[in-house]
């Protein structure tokens, strides 16, 4: 454990050598992990708690998730199962189906939670938005979260370069008394680096806000802009495109990730130091009142209703290839296109 003191706000940072891999095994000797769901998440949950010698075992409806599945080596009858054969058959169910269906198969899960089971959630969403999902777990089980802080790509990719990935957790009711044990043994059974603690609404307030603003939403919209005021003053877009998404990308936010922001600011151009100097409050400045216009929007509920309603729709994978398809043929990711095979590392 590590306690850490940030201006005065204190947190306990769980490590893995807190709970090794043969404390997480004991703790989890008896439970057998349901996961449903093969998406991102519990695929890369799922492989990493399999290739560690956990006992877990898949509920997936036939199709897609379930090809892949059988692709990666889950046996059919064996650790692969329909959704509610796996329910019936896990003391820890792990609820990884995209939040719009959970709504649907809440039901199902309900029925097979068992007195003193857990129910592990990779997102708030489905509880604390219950007034929307009818997701309102019974009394008597645990009801625990672990929330990876990035794709479940990273997940698994990250297991197997032997690092790992910061995770959130949180124990929204603790039925048996080992709600944490469980949630933490599973927390580095699937991978985690460290853990930080937090609630299952923190968790979707912050993962919803990050999303929508500086993880995605924003940056897209940062980039774009750039990226067309460059254009329209006359720039190529090998330049436009450079000058915006690569150098950010494969150059300075790498450096940053490792070193802080003020590091970068001391080792880059006086020129370029100066102007960032200058320009970053602006920014802020700007940006500030719209990320609390859509934190306002996502603690009301309005976000969650408005992806429940467009998620559910019949027509919504088609919508959404085409709002993809629109981004896609922006020039920016059409020069990224082009740019990007031509990486010396690609060549
Ligand atoms: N993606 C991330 O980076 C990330 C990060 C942290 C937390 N989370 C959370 O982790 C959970 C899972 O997210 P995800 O991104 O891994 O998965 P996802 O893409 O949201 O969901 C994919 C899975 O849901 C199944 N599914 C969808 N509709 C279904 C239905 N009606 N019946 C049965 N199965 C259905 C799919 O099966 P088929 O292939 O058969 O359609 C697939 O296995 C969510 O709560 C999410 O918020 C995600």
């Amino acid at each position: 454990m590590k306690d850490i003191n940030i201006n005065g706000f204190k947190e306990t940072i769980i490590e893995r050598t807190d709970y090794p891999l043969e404390k997480c095994k004991e703790i989890l000797d008896k439970e057998v992990t349901a996961i449903l769901g093969y998406g991102p998440q519990g695929r890369g949950q799922s492989l990493n708690m399999r290739d560690q010698g956990f006992k877990v075992i898949l509920g997936l409806r036939r199709g897609k998730s379930w090809d892949q599945a059988l692709e990666d080596g889950w046996k059919d009858g064996e650790n692969l199962f329909e959704l509610d054969g796996a329910a019936r058959r896990g003391s820890i169910i792990q609820f990884l189906i995209s939040d719009a269906a959970q709504i649907q198969l809440w039901p199902m899960v309900k029925e097979n939670l068992n007195d003193g089971d857990a129910l592990y959630f990779s997102h708030g969403f489905g509880v604390v938005f219950h007034k929307d999902t009818n997701i309102i777990p019974p009394k008597n089980v645990d009801v625990i979260l672990v929330a990876p802080k990035g794709s479940g790509l990273t997940v698994r990719n990250h297991f197997l370069d032997g690092r790992g990935i910061n995770s959130s957790y949180a124990i929204h009711q603790d039925y048996t008394g080992k709600a944490k044990d469980r949630c933490v043994a599973t927390a580095f059974a699937i991978g985690s680096g460290h853990l930080f603690e937090t609630t299952f609404e923190k968790e979707v307030h912050s993962d919803l806000t990050g999303e929508r603003c500086v993880l995605m939403g924003l940056l897209q919209g940062a980039f774009l802009a750039q990226y067309e005021v460059l254009r329209e003053h006359g720039h190529s877009p090998s330049e436009a495109y450079n000058e915006t998404i690569e150098e950010a990308l494969q150059s300075l936010y790498p450096l940053v990730a490792e070193n802080g922001m003020d590091w970068m600011y001391a080792n880059c151009s006086t020129t370029a130091q100066r102007g960032a100097l200058d320009w970053a409050p602006k920014f802020k400045d700007t940006l500030k009142p719209i990320i609390e216009e859509c934190y306002q929007n996502v603690l009301s509920g309005e976000e969650a209703r408005i992806s429940i309603k467009t998620n559910s729709k019949a027509d919504y994978r088609e919508q959404l290839e085409k709002e993809l398809r629109e981004i896609n043929d922006q020039e920016m990711w059409q020069a990224g296109k082009q740019l990007r095979p031509l990486r010396p590392e690609n060549i």
